[in-house]
């Protein structure tokens, strides 16, 4: 389901991934480990197509990196679910509108979308904070809203960029149950993440990223 064929991706001489080749099939969940620097956020960005790589090719789903054209990337993003470590929720909308954006973009009926929303709401059990504004938030509450965006889209995959990377143990544990819960409904999980702790016994696996280099 997705592909990295031989993608090299730098910014700066010595920095970002070289040659890597891996493969994640449906449904799968792996984490992405590796210290500061390593790599492990340009790899998620390469799924997402927030950049390109110069060399060697990125196919998500029926995506390819090296033919995909702009208009395209809104429908490669429809199946792809971004959470980030800094959430980053709209400040001038509330709870239900932040979740609710992604399916407004695409244009989805009023009703539908409020009960698409109450549903995931109720499923990571957060419906009483919908008209909350993510000032009015926790921390872990805020990561919890942002992955709710994230699964509001019913993707093939989300990806999380630390998403425990600012939380307490309980709140790092609540989330990573919920990426597990919801890769058991059949969505891959992609998360990068420092915390070795909490992710070493879960039984899933690992794609280790060292200066730019993949393995696993
Ligand atoms: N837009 C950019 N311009 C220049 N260099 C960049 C850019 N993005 C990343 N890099 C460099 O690529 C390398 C890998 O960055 P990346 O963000 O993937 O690291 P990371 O593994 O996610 O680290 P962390 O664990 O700290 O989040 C770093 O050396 C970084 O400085
Ligand atoms: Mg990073």
């Amino acid at each position: 389901m997705i592909w990295f064929d031989n993608v090299t991706c730098t910014f700066v001489k010595g920095a970002g991934l070289f040659d890597a080749t891996f493969e994640i099939e449906k449904g799968e969940f792996v984490f992405v480990i590796g210290p500061t620097g390593a790599g492990k956020t340009i790899l998620l960005k390469l799924v997402y197509m927030e950049i390109f790589p110069e060399k060697g090719k990125v196919v998500v789903d029926k995506y390819n990196s090296s033919k995909i054209k702009q208009r395209q990337i809104p429908l490669l993003r429809r199946k792809v679910g971004m959470v980030f470590q800094e959430f980053e929720l709209l400040s001038d909308r509330n709870v239900f509108e932040n979740i609710a954006l992604p399916l407004r973009v695409r244009g989805e009926k009023k009703r539908e979308i409020k009960s698409k929303v109450y549903h995931v709401l109720d499923e990571l059990d957060i419906s009483n904070k919908a008209s909350h504004y993510p000032s009015e938030l926790s921390g872990g509450e805020q990561q919890i809203v942002s992955l709710a965006r994230a699964i509001v889209k019913d993707p093939i995959v989300i990806l999380a960029d630390e998403p425990t990377g600012n939380l307490d143990p309980v709140s790092s544990f609540k989330i990573l149950t919920l990426l597990e819960q919801i890769n058991k409904e059949g969505t891959a999980v992609i998360m990068a993440s420092h915390n070795y702790n909490l992710i070493k016994d879960r039984g899933h696996r690992f794609i280790e990223v060292v200066d730019g280099r993949v393995s696993g």
